[in-house]
């Protein structure tokens, strides 16, 4: 698209060239003008609306005042129609039949790079998710961190970063000791080769359970870690046995979801380098021991308890390895941030290694965020190990596959791959689920919820998508390209509507990677599905007006790219036909 200064535009926004004329803040940059906009959820109020209260400190102005003072100055573009100042905002309307010139023909022409960009160039984002714990089974916050990390990384590839997925494992810690004594006093052989997971978590119930008659269990167990610690070859092989059984049923949980990493480098792999970071710590004068013998690091801050670095016994902790683990992350990727996608429950433990780390001197640690995320309930319980009430991922996703079968089966009978299409539509479901709610929030599991096809869940997206898809078999021509289509004829309120959400699809693309929330999507998306259903039931788009046809066609063909797009984005997968 040719701006008006004859330069391509990359990434053009309707807001930003409204901003750019109208020329105002003054330490914000236009840029940052334009991702103030937002979308009037009440009619009368615009298309887009510019909130003037950040403004309003910008120029020490009231906001009616700079609402009043943009509107008044503004330069409208020729896709702009109307402008009022209302209260406080700067309320923008637009022309459908120009804004769909502007934006269709990028969409068909960009294709699955639409709302793409180079922002990230040059620049390495390391993530950290999914990081189940060897031995337990992998839980429903494991499950979130990993869609939330994996989608997280597609948005941010989107705008050119190049990131580095981590599987920070949870392979290393007191709890081997446990699992070595638990499978020597009960476990079987015969178990842990057909059900290894599930016999290794029956053996750490029981360990637990036992342990209040028998307080001596828990001596043997740390003993146990620390050998394991100093390299004991018969504890080294257990525990090499239990994380290659437990990565071998996890590796399975990724296949079905799609996702892979590009380390597994876990809380083991810092093993070598934590005596002499602690060397280091204690050199430094940072690391201190105190009078129970355990060597603890004052974090600097005031409320802040310090953070235990070794037990008096010489065992390594949780914290110790994180403080390596990003050591060695600056190190090897150089990262331009490192991203930590872990549940609310450990805010403190990041809070408490991201000051340790400022505190080492290493200005880097600005660049580490704690990309936190709420509770996963089932039926109103938490999801803890240690009690054993836990649902196991495995039979949640094949639960959602199975019922997703039935339905399939009821609405349509004959469909060709209804298994392929039951896994797609069934994982969807779950993931989806977990990526609709904005992650500071808890999520509550509820199968009607998840499954249904017409809710705002997964699948009525999938069903959307696969709509669209024969919409265009349908039409069995050749998608109209801008030229051979009148696009001055997309002028319906639904068309509009359309348009709207599609022109502002890169914006909220780098809305997500800025918040690191894909839940930004996930809402993108579900507007566009019910737009695109009042579309369908009041414009006729095959057999009404012939001479609208082909850009209704071209409209709904971008919408399918975009839809194609946004699944991606979240991790799903988009069949043509369910
Ligand atoms: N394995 C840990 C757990 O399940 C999460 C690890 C998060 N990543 C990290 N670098 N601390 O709680």
């Amino acid at each position: 698209m040719q701006g008006s200064n004859g330069v391509r535009d990359e990434n053009p926004s309707l807001f930003q060239r409204s901003v750019r004329l109208a020329r105002l803040g003054k330490s914000l940059r236009p840029e940052q003008v334009a991702e103030l906009y937002e979308t009037p959820n009440r009619k009368g109020f615009g298309d887009s609306a510019l909130p003037c209260f950040l403004l309003s400190k910008d120029l020490k102005m009231p906001p009616p005042k700079v609402a009043e003072q943009i509107a008044d100055s503004f330069d409208a573009p020729a896709s702009v129609i109307r402008v009022q100042a209302i209260s406080g905002y700067f309320n923008v309307w637009y022309d459908a039949g120009t804004v769909a010139q502007s934006v269709l023909p990028m969409i068909a022409e960009s294709g699955a790079k639409y709302g793409s960009s180079a922002e990230g160039a040059g620049k390495t984002i390391c993530m950290d998710y999914s990081h189940p714990n060897i031995a337990k089974p992998f839980g429903v916050g494991h499950l979130r961190s990993t869609v939330i990390g994996h989608s997280l990384k597609r948005i941010l590839e989107k705008l050119g970063y190049k990131t580095a997925g981590i599987n920070h494992l949870g392979d290393w810690g007191t709890q081997f000791g446990t699992l070595i004594v638990a499978f020597r006093e009960w476990g079987s052989e015969e178990l842990l080769a057909s059900k290894p997971i599930q016999h290794l978590f029956d053996i750490y119930v029981r360990f637990h359970d036992e342990e209040k008659q028998h307080p001596e269990l828990k001596e043997r167990a740390r003993a146990e870690f620390k050998k394991l610690e100093d390299g004991d070859p018969a504890n080294r092989a257990m525990w090499q046995r239990f994380r290659d059984l437990s990565l071998a049923e996890f590796d399975r949980v990724y296949k079905r979801l799609g996702v892979s990493f590009d380390s597994y480098a876990g809380e083991a792999f810092y093993e070598e380098r934590l005596a002499p970071l602690i060397d280091r710590l204690q050199k430094l004068g940072l690391a201190t021991v105190g009078e129970d013998g355990a060597l603890v690091i004052d974090v600097g801050e005031k409320d802040q308890p310090p953070l235990l670095l070794r037990k008096a016994d010489g065992a390594t902790l949780y914290a110790t390895r994180d403080l390596a683990a990003a050591e060695y992350r600056h190190d090897t990727y150089d990262f331009a941030q490192c991203l930590y996608i872990v549940g609310t429950a450990q805010a403190l433990h990041f809070r408490q290694l991201f000051a340790v780390l400022k505190r080492m001197g290493y200005d880097w640690a600005e660049r580490m965020v704690h990309v936190e995320f709420g509770w996963v309930k089932f039926a109103d319980t938490m999801m803890s190990t240690r009690k054993g009430n836990i649902i196991f991922l495995d039979d949640v996703i094949g639960e959602a596959v199975q019922l997703t079968r039935k339905i399939i089966a009821e609405h349509n009978p004959g469909l060709e791959d209804a298994d392929a299409v039951a896994e797609s539509v069934g994982v969807g479901a779950v993931v989806f689920w977990m990526l609709s709610v904005k992650r500071q929030k808890d999520v509550n599991f509820n199968w009607d919820e998840v499954l249904s096809f017409d809710g705002r869940t997964g699948p009525y997206l999938q069903y959307t998508h696969a709509r669209l898809c024969s919409l265009m078999a349908k039409w069995g021509r050749p998608i109209p390209g801008a030229a051979d289509a009148d696009l001055g004829r997309l002028h319906t309120d639904e068309e509009r509507q359309l348009l709207l959400l599609l022109a502002e699809w890169p914006r909220r693309i780098r809305q997500a990677a800025r918040q690191y929330e894909p839940q930004i999507i996930a809402a993108s998306l579900l507007d566009m599905a019910q737009a695109y259903n009042t579309f369908y039931q009041n414009v006729r788009i095959l057999d009404g007006d012939p001479a609208a046809a082909p850009s209704r066609i071209l409209l709904a063909d971008c919408l399918r790219q975009v839809f194609e797009n946004g699944l991606y984005l979240l991790g799903l997968s988009a069949p043509k036909r369910m």
